[in-house]
């Protein structure tokens, strides 16, 4: 097995393409090729199978130049985890219209360019398994976060309206929708005094009154990679604490 993950050189990406090594080459895909690097270099030392490649999801030629040199260096994808993300939280009215398009940049256009490209081997093959991260505020509305919002919910109805037209090639895509998982976007973009009353707000605003870790999202990623899910297809999973139910 072949997986390409994207976002892989940190948090839920690095701790998927660990998880996943056990069971699959890892094309560890990220913008920061050196913390890439890091990540295929960890799990090559446990006897894992991994290749780093530098690659920004907003370059549609660097997508299907990275693509391409993976399928050549270790064989058809056979999974895709579509994950890299940014966040940029704020007032609304203090939202720059550069902003709005790096955010739909990176998730929504990037998801569909990566996709795109590995879709079109999977469609020859009659296989394949994608995960694409959305997040739990993909169906809820949350104040400050109106962009990222916007963002996730778009990579939600891609996943909905791929998987329908896939599944007849054999294909099945998914979405996960986690909830406040400790990793470094959590800090992203804000200033230090503030880390921690927000990363306290994000705990208390969960059930079960804590962070997410990464590899308890990586565990469901696995799994709706796996044969486990043979018959699950179209749906946001939320490995989110219950933060949201709807
Ligand atoms: P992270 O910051 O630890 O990892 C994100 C990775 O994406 C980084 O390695 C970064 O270099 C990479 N990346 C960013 N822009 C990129 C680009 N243009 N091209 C290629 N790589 C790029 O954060 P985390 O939490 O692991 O985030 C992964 C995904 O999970 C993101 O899509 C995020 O929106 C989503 N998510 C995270 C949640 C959380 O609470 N941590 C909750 C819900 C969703």
């Amino acid at each position: 097995m072949h997986t390409f993950i994207t976002g892989a050189a940190s948090g839920i990406g690095k701790a998927t393409a660990r998880r996943l090594a056990a069971r699959s080459t890892i094309a560890v895909a990220d913008r920061n090729g050196e913390g890439a690097e890091a990540v295929a270099e960890e799990i090559r030392a446990a006897g894992g199978q991994a290749q780093a490649y530098t690659l920004d999801v907003t370059d549609p030629a660097a997508v299907k130049d990275v693509v391409a040199r993976a399928s050549s260096d270790n064989g058809p994808i056979d999974a895709l985890f579509n994950n890299a993300g940014i966040n940029i939280r704020g007032p609304l009215l203090n939202v720059t219209e550069d902003d709005f398009d790096l955010m739909m940049n990176i998730h929504a256009r990037g998801m569909f360019v990566v996709a795109q490209n590995v879709l079109r081997g999977m469609v020859e093959r009659k296989s394949g398994a994608i995960v694409n991260t959305s997040s739990d505020f993909a169906v809820i509305g949350v104040p400050n976060l109106g962009v990222y919002c916007a963002a996730k919910t778009a990579i939600y109805a891609m996943t909905k309206a791929t998987a329908l037209e896939f599944a007849p090639h054999g294909i099945r895509i998914n979405a996960i929708g986690p909830g406040p998982i400790d990793t470094p976007i959590l800090r992203q973009n804000r200033p230090p005094r503030e880390v921690e009353t927000a990363l306290k707000a994000n705990a208390e605003r969960t059930p079960l009154g804590r962070l997410g870790k990464p590899e308890e999202v990586a565990a469901t990623v696995d799994f709706l990679l796996s044969d486990k899910a043979s018959y699950i297809n179209g749906q946001l999973i939320q490995p989110n604490g219950g933060a949201v139910i709807w």
